[in-house]
Protein backbone atom coordinates (compact mmCIF):
# COMPACT_ATOMS: atom_id res chain seq x y z
CA UNK A 1 0.00 0.00 0.00
CA UNK A 2 1.55 3.48 -1.06
CA UNK A 3 2.44 5.85 2.22
CA UNK A 4 0.34 7.89 3.13
CA UNK A 5 1.81 12.09 3.68
CA UNK A 6 -1.21 12.62 6.04
CA UNK A 7 -2.90 9.80 7.28
CA UNK A 8 -6.31 10.05 7.67
CA UNK A 9 -7.60 6.41 7.00
CA UNK A 10 -5.48 5.63 10.18
CA UNK A 11 -7.48 7.92 12.06
CA UNK A 12 -10.99 7.67 10.68
CA UNK A 13 -10.34 3.67 11.26
CA UNK A 14 -10.51 5.35 15.44
CA UNK A 15 -13.20 6.88 15.19
CA UNK A 16 -15.59 5.94 12.39
CA UNK A 17 -18.36 4.78 14.28
CA UNK A 18 -18.49 7.48 16.27
CA UNK A 19 -18.48 9.56 13.09
CA UNK A 20 -21.07 7.71 11.48
CA UNK A 21 -23.45 8.47 14.64
CA UNK A 22 -22.26 11.91 14.86
CA UNK A 23 -23.36 12.36 11.07
CA UNK A 24 -26.51 10.46 11.67
CA UNK A 25 -27.66 12.52 14.31
CA UNK A 26 -27.77 15.69 11.98
CA UNK A 27 -29.65 13.41 9.39
CA UNK A 28 -32.13 12.97 11.88
CA UNK A 29 -32.07 16.25 13.12
CA UNK A 30 -32.33 17.78 9.82
CA UNK A 31 -30.53 21.07 11.06
CA UNK A 32 -28.49 21.03 7.93
CA UNK A 33 -27.00 25.28 8.52
CA UNK A 34 -26.69 26.55 11.79
CA UNK A 35 -27.71 23.80 13.57
CA UNK A 36 -27.04 22.46 17.47
CA UNK A 37 -23.74 20.88 16.58
CA UNK A 38 -22.51 23.90 15.48
CA UNK A 39 -23.39 26.36 18.76
CA UNK A 40 -22.04 22.54 20.72
CA UNK A 41 -19.03 22.51 18.47
CA UNK A 42 -18.42 26.71 19.06
CA UNK A 43 -18.48 26.14 23.09
CA UNK A 44 -15.87 22.96 23.23
CA UNK A 45 -13.39 24.50 20.70
CA UNK A 46 -13.83 27.89 22.49
CA UNK A 47 -12.97 25.86 25.99
CA UNK A 48 -10.45 23.80 24.52
CA UNK A 49 -8.00 26.82 23.74
CA UNK A 50 -9.18 29.02 26.06
CA UNK A 51 -11.01 31.81 24.55
CA UNK A 52 -13.98 33.68 25.13
CA UNK A 53 -15.72 33.18 21.51
CA UNK A 54 -15.32 30.70 18.48
CA UNK A 55 -17.45 31.44 15.90
CA UNK A 56 -17.62 28.87 12.90
CA UNK A 57 -17.51 29.47 9.43
CA UNK A 58 -16.95 28.30 5.84
CA UNK A 59 -13.33 28.00 5.83
CA UNK A 60 -9.66 29.52 6.91
CA UNK A 61 -9.56 32.07 4.24
CA UNK A 62 -12.96 33.46 5.08
CA UNK A 63 -11.99 32.93 8.33
CA UNK A 64 -9.26 35.92 7.76
CA UNK A 65 -10.95 38.01 5.26
CA UNK A 66 -14.31 38.02 8.06
CA UNK A 67 -11.53 38.97 10.53
CA UNK A 68 -10.18 41.84 8.94
CA UNK A 69 -13.54 43.06 8.12
CA UNK A 70 -14.51 43.45 11.76
CA UNK A 71 -11.63 45.27 12.31
CA UNK A 72 -12.79 47.82 9.66
CA UNK A 73 -9.37 47.38 7.44
CA UNK A 74 -9.73 49.32 3.81
CA UNK A 75 -8.56 51.84 1.72
CA UNK A 76 -5.02 53.07 2.75
CA UNK A 77 -4.17 50.41 5.17
CA UNK A 78 -0.73 48.48 5.43
CA UNK A 79 -1.41 44.76 6.67
CA UNK A 80 1.86 43.26 7.43
CA UNK A 81 2.25 39.28 6.64
CA UNK A 82 4.81 36.99 6.12
CA UNK A 83 6.14 36.13 2.74
CA UNK A 84 6.64 32.42 3.36
CA UNK A 85 3.33 31.22 3.85
CA UNK A 86 -0.13 29.57 1.56
CA UNK A 87 -1.82 32.71 -0.29
CA UNK A 88 -4.57 32.82 1.89
CA UNK A 89 -2.64 35.10 4.01
CA UNK A 90 -2.27 37.78 1.79
CA UNK A 91 -4.95 36.89 -0.70
CA UNK A 92 -7.66 38.48 1.67
CA UNK A 93 -6.25 41.92 1.99
CA UNK A 94 -6.30 43.57 -1.59
CA UNK A 95 -9.94 42.62 -1.83
CA UNK A 96 -10.70 45.00 1.22
CA UNK A 97 -8.63 47.71 -0.54
CA UNK A 98 -5.47 47.28 1.92
CA UNK A 99 -2.01 46.42 0.82
CA UNK A 100 -0.35 43.47 1.97
CA UNK A 101 3.32 43.87 2.77
CA UNK A 102 5.71 41.21 2.76
CA UNK A 103 7.74 40.62 6.13
CA UNK A 104 10.80 38.55 6.17
CA UNK A 105 10.83 34.93 8.05
CA UNK A 106 13.41 34.33 11.37
CA UNK A 107 15.43 31.73 9.38
CA UNK A 108 14.86 29.35 12.15
CA UNK A 109 11.77 29.47 13.10
CA UNK A 110 10.06 30.18 9.19
CA UNK A 111 7.36 32.84 11.58
CA UNK A 112 7.80 36.36 11.22
CA UNK A 113 10.94 38.23 12.10
CA UNK A 114 10.76 41.14 14.45
CA UNK A 115 13.34 43.22 13.36
CA UNK A 116 11.89 42.91 9.82
CA UNK A 117 8.33 43.48 10.65
CA UNK A 118 9.83 46.77 12.44
CA UNK A 119 11.58 47.79 8.99
CA UNK A 120 8.25 47.11 7.24
CA UNK A 121 6.19 49.54 9.59
CA UNK A 122 8.36 52.16 8.90
CA UNK A 123 8.85 51.34 5.55
CA UNK A 124 4.62 51.17 5.33
CA UNK A 125 4.99 55.18 6.94
CA UNK A 126 7.43 56.30 4.24
CA UNK A 127 4.75 55.17 1.74
CA UNK A 128 1.79 57.02 3.33
CA UNK A 129 0.21 53.35 3.86
CA UNK A 130 -1.30 53.37 7.52
CA UNK A 131 0.21 50.42 9.57
CA UNK A 132 -3.05 48.93 10.70
CA UNK A 133 -2.66 45.14 11.77
CA UNK A 134 -0.52 42.46 11.61
CA UNK A 135 -0.62 38.49 10.68
CA UNK A 136 1.43 36.39 11.87
CA UNK A 137 0.95 32.62 10.56
CA UNK A 138 2.16 29.66 13.22
CA UNK A 139 3.78 28.04 10.22
CA UNK A 140 3.58 24.16 10.06
CA UNK A 141 2.55 24.18 13.35
CA UNK A 142 4.51 26.41 16.05
CA UNK A 143 3.34 29.79 16.78
CA UNK A 144 5.09 32.72 15.85
CA UNK A 145 6.69 35.02 18.43
CA UNK A 146 3.27 36.20 20.01
CA UNK A 147 5.00 38.07 22.99
CA UNK A 148 7.69 40.07 20.86
CA UNK A 149 4.94 40.79 18.17
CA UNK A 150 2.45 41.92 20.43
CA UNK A 151 4.83 44.46 21.71
CA UNK A 152 5.98 45.57 18.34
CA UNK A 153 1.86 46.05 17.43
CA UNK A 154 1.13 47.79 20.93
CA UNK A 155 4.10 50.31 20.18
CA UNK A 156 2.96 50.72 16.05
CA UNK A 157 -1.34 51.20 16.79
CA UNK A 158 -1.41 47.20 14.54
CA UNK A 159 -4.31 45.24 15.40
CA UNK A 160 -3.44 41.65 15.36
CA UNK A 161 -5.07 38.80 13.46
CA UNK A 162 -3.08 35.06 13.93
CA UNK A 163 -3.30 32.54 11.11
CA UNK A 164 -3.38 29.66 13.16
CA UNK A 165 -4.77 28.00 10.10
CA UNK A 166 -1.39 25.41 10.78
CA UNK A 167 -0.87 25.77 14.40
CA UNK A 168 -4.15 25.52 16.33
CA UNK A 169 -3.21 23.44 19.43
CA UNK A 170 -0.06 24.86 19.78
CA UNK A 171 1.61 26.82 22.64
CA UNK A 172 3.19 29.31 23.90
CA UNK A 173 4.26 29.12 27.59
CA UNK A 174 1.12 26.49 28.75
CA UNK A 175 -1.24 29.50 26.93
CA UNK A 176 -2.69 27.99 23.98
CA UNK A 177 -3.16 29.59 20.12
CA UNK A 178 -6.81 30.70 19.85
CA UNK A 179 -5.99 32.49 22.86
CA UNK A 180 -3.22 35.49 21.17
CA UNK A 181 -3.98 38.94 19.56
CA UNK A 182 -6.73 40.39 18.59
CA UNK A 183 -8.48 37.76 16.71
CA UNK A 184 -7.32 33.97 15.76
CA UNK A 185 -8.49 32.57 12.45
CA UNK A 186 -8.16 28.56 12.18
CA UNK A 187 -8.12 26.11 9.07
CA UNK A 188 -10.40 22.88 9.35
CA UNK A 189 -9.36 21.80 5.48
CA UNK A 190 -8.96 18.01 5.78
CA UNK A 191 -5.02 17.72 6.02
CA UNK A 192 -4.57 20.58 8.69
CA UNK A 193 -3.96 19.04 12.25
CA UNK A 194 -7.54 19.50 13.22
CA UNK A 195 -9.74 18.88 9.84
CA UNK A 196 -13.44 18.36 8.87
CA UNK A 197 -14.31 16.53 5.85
CA UNK A 198 -14.38 19.55 3.36
CA UNK A 199 -14.15 23.16 3.74
CA UNK A 200 -14.66 24.54 7.14
CA UNK A 201 -12.96 27.14 9.77
CA UNK A 202 -12.96 29.20 13.04
CA UNK A 203 -12.11 32.29 14.43
CA UNK A 204 -11.68 33.18 17.55
CA UNK A 205 -11.74 36.42 20.13
CA UNK A 206 -12.01 37.74 23.82
CA UNK A 207 -13.40 41.01 22.77
CA UNK A 208 -17.35 41.16 22.90
CA UNK A 209 -17.91 43.70 20.24
CA UNK A 210 -15.58 41.87 17.56
CA UNK A 211 -17.41 38.48 17.84
CA UNK A 212 -21.24 40.32 17.40
CA UNK A 213 -19.22 42.08 14.11
CA UNK A 214 -17.76 38.88 13.00
CA UNK A 215 -21.05 36.96 14.35
CA UNK A 216 -22.88 39.92 11.81
CA UNK A 217 -20.52 39.53 8.68
CA UNK A 218 -20.85 36.15 8.84
CA UNK A 219 -24.28 36.06 7.91
CA UNK A 220 -24.87 38.35 5.35
CA UNK A 221 -24.29 41.13 7.73
CA UNK A 222 -27.37 40.50 9.65
CA UNK A 223 -28.44 43.18 12.40
CA UNK A 224 -31.16 41.76 15.17
CA UNK A 225 -33.64 40.70 12.45
CA UNK A 226 -32.49 38.92 9.80
CA UNK A 227 -34.07 40.50 7.27
CA UNK A 228 -33.31 44.27 8.06
CA UNK A 229 -28.80 43.85 7.30
CA UNK A 230 -27.34 46.66 8.89
CA UNK A 231 -23.96 45.98 7.01
CA UNK A 232 -22.46 44.27 4.02
CA UNK A 233 -21.27 40.72 4.79
CA UNK A 234 -21.05 37.23 3.53
CA UNK A 235 -22.50 33.82 3.60
CA UNK A 236 -19.61 32.35 5.76
CA UNK A 237 -21.29 29.34 8.00
CA UNK A 238 -19.83 26.22 8.97
CA UNK A 239 -21.68 23.22 8.22
CA UNK A 240 -23.56 21.35 10.47
CA UNK A 241 -22.44 17.80 9.56
CA UNK A 242 -19.02 19.28 9.60
CA UNK A 243 -19.37 20.79 13.17
CA UNK A 244 -20.58 17.24 14.14
CA UNK A 245 -17.64 15.51 12.58
CA UNK A 246 -15.49 18.20 14.39
CA UNK A 247 -16.90 16.99 17.67
CA UNK A 248 -15.74 13.70 17.06
CA UNK A 249 -12.51 15.20 16.05
CA UNK A 250 -11.75 17.55 18.94
CA UNK A 251 -12.75 14.69 21.55
CA UNK A 252 -9.58 12.67 20.33
CA UNK A 253 -7.01 15.95 19.13
CA UNK A 254 -5.29 16.39 22.87
CA UNK A 255 -3.97 13.12 22.25
CA UNK A 256 -3.35 13.50 18.46
CA UNK A 257 -0.94 16.19 19.15
CA UNK A 258 1.19 14.35 22.05
CA UNK A 259 1.15 11.68 19.06
CA UNK A 260 2.33 14.55 16.88
CA UNK A 261 5.14 15.55 19.18
CA UNK A 262 6.44 11.71 19.41
CA UNK A 263 6.79 11.09 15.73
CA UNK A 264 8.69 14.36 15.27
CA UNK A 265 10.82 14.16 18.34
CA UNK A 266 11.60 11.21 17.15
CA UNK A 267 12.40 12.00 13.59
CA UNK A 268 14.65 14.67 15.02
CA UNK A 269 16.66 12.32 16.98
CA UNK A 270 17.10 10.29 14.12
CA UNK A 271 17.65 13.25 11.52
CA UNK A 272 19.57 15.95 13.47
CA UNK A 273 23.39 14.86 12.49
CA UNK A 274 22.14 13.97 8.89
CA UNK A 275 20.00 17.69 8.12
CA UNK A 276 18.41 20.27 9.58
CA UNK A 277 16.00 19.78 11.79
CA UNK A 278 13.17 22.18 13.11
CA UNK A 279 13.01 24.74 16.06
CA UNK A 280 10.83 24.64 18.51
CA UNK A 281 11.78 27.98 21.15
CA UNK A 282 11.78 26.98 24.77
CA UNK A 283 8.47 27.57 26.33
CA UNK A 284 6.99 26.23 22.88
CA UNK A 285 5.34 23.56 21.83
CA UNK A 286 4.02 22.60 18.15
CA UNK A 287 1.02 20.66 16.86
CA UNK A 288 3.24 19.35 14.08
CA UNK A 289 1.15 20.62 10.61
CA UNK A 290 4.40 19.97 8.68
CA UNK A 291 8.01 18.02 9.96
CA UNK A 292 9.99 19.65 7.83
CA UNK A 293 13.54 19.66 6.70
CA UNK A 294 16.33 21.94 5.41
CA UNK A 295 18.83 20.74 2.86
CA UNK A 296 22.05 22.04 2.00
CA UNK A 297 20.65 23.56 -1.27
CA UNK A 298 18.60 23.50 -3.64
CA UNK A 299 20.55 20.13 -5.74
CA UNK A 300 20.72 18.03 -2.57
CA UNK A 301 16.89 18.95 -2.02
CA UNK A 302 15.90 17.51 -5.46
CA UNK A 303 18.16 14.85 -5.05
CA UNK A 304 16.37 13.80 -1.69
CA UNK A 305 13.13 14.28 -2.87
CA UNK A 306 13.61 11.81 -5.81
CA UNK A 307 14.89 9.45 -3.67
CA UNK A 308 12.22 9.39 -1.38
CA UNK A 309 9.70 9.47 -4.40
CA UNK A 310 11.16 6.33 -6.15
CA UNK A 311 10.73 3.94 -2.84
CA UNK A 312 7.09 5.58 -3.07
CA UNK A 313 7.94 7.99 0.06
CA UNK A 314 5.64 11.04 -0.37
CA UNK A 315 7.30 14.53 0.28
CA UNK A 316 6.17 17.99 -0.38
CA UNK A 317 7.82 21.85 -0.67
CA UNK A 318 6.20 24.15 1.15
CA UNK A 319 6.54 26.74 -0.23
CA UNK A 320 8.79 26.50 -3.96
CA UNK A 321 7.68 30.60 -4.54
CA UNK A 322 7.27 32.62 -1.60
CA UNK A 323 4.22 34.97 -1.98
CA UNK A 324 6.45 38.30 -2.67
CA UNK A 325 7.81 36.29 -5.69
CA UNK A 326 4.81 35.28 -7.31
CA UNK A 327 2.92 36.87 -10.24
CA UNK A 328 -0.17 38.10 -8.14
CA UNK A 329 1.49 39.44 -5.53
CA UNK A 330 5.08 40.95 -6.68
CA UNK A 331 3.72 44.18 -7.01
CA UNK A 332 3.27 45.06 -3.30
CA UNK A 333 6.13 45.68 -1.14
CA UNK A 334 8.13 43.90 1.06
CA UNK A 335 10.65 44.49 3.73
CA UNK A 336 13.20 47.14 2.70
CA UNK A 337 16.15 45.27 3.47
CA UNK A 338 15.47 42.07 1.04
CA UNK A 339 13.86 39.12 2.07
CA UNK A 340 16.81 36.85 2.57
CA UNK A 341 15.56 33.74 4.95
CA UNK A 342 12.08 34.08 2.78
CA UNK A 343 14.44 33.29 -0.36
CA UNK A 344 16.69 30.70 1.80
CA UNK A 345 13.64 28.52 2.85
CA UNK A 346 12.27 28.41 0.02
CA UNK A 347 14.89 26.50 -2.06
CA UNK A 348 15.90 24.13 0.69
CA UNK A 349 12.85 22.67 2.55
CA UNK A 350 11.29 19.57 2.85
CA UNK A 351 8.22 18.59 4.21
CA UNK A 352 8.47 14.44 5.35
CA UNK A 353 5.04 12.40 6.17
CA UNK A 354 4.03 13.53 9.21
CA UNK A 355 0.59 12.60 11.16
CA UNK A 356 -0.04 11.17 14.74
CA UNK A 357 -0.32 7.25 13.46
CA UNK A 358 2.98 7.00 11.72
CA UNK A 359 4.65 3.91 13.40
CA UNK A 360 8.46 3.64 13.94
CA UNK A 361 8.98 1.34 11.12
CA UNK A 362 7.41 3.58 8.40
CA UNK A 363 9.58 6.21 9.73
CA UNK A 364 12.45 4.53 9.80
CA UNK A 365 12.29 3.59 6.18
CA UNK A 366 11.65 6.98 5.47
CA UNK A 367 15.04 8.39 7.46
CA UNK A 368 17.15 5.02 5.99
CA UNK A 369 16.20 6.47 2.30
CA UNK A 370 16.53 10.11 3.14
CA UNK A 371 19.93 9.53 4.58
CA UNK A 372 20.96 6.84 2.12
CA UNK A 373 20.39 9.79 -1.11
CA UNK A 374 23.01 12.16 1.11
C1 LIG B 1 -1.40 29.53 6.75
C2 LIG B 1 -2.74 29.29 6.10
N1 LIG B 1 -3.65 30.28 6.12
C3 LIG B 1 -4.86 30.13 5.58
C4 LIG B 1 -5.25 28.94 5.00
C5 LIG B 1 -6.59 28.87 4.37
O1 LIG B 1 -7.44 27.90 4.88
P1 LIG B 1 -8.61 27.30 3.97
O2 LIG B 1 -7.99 26.37 2.99
O3 LIG B 1 -9.50 26.61 4.96
O4 LIG B 1 -9.32 28.44 3.31
C6 LIG B 1 -4.34 27.86 4.98
C7 LIG B 1 -4.64 26.53 4.45
O5 LIG B 1 -5.15 26.17 3.52
C8 LIG B 1 -3.05 28.05 5.54
O6 LIG B 1 -2.15 27.07 5.53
Amino acid sequence: MAMAFIDLKAQQARIRGELDAAIGRVLDGGAYVMGPQVQQFEREIANFCGAKHALGCANGTDALELALMALGVGDGDAVFVPSFTFAATAEVVPGLGATPFFVDIDADTYNLDIGSLKRCIADARKRNLRPRVVIPVDLFGLPADMPAIQKVADDAGLKVVCDSAQGFGGTIEGKMTGSFGDITTTSFFPAKPLGCYGDGGAIFTDDDELAALLDSYRIHGKGSDKYDNIRIGMNSRLDTVQAAILLVKLSIYADEIKARDVVAMRYNELLANHVGVPTVPVGYSSVWAQYTIRLADREARARVQAALNDEGIPTAIYYPNPLHRQTAYNMFPSDPAGMPSTDDAAGRVLSLPMHPYLDEGTQDRIVKVLTAAL
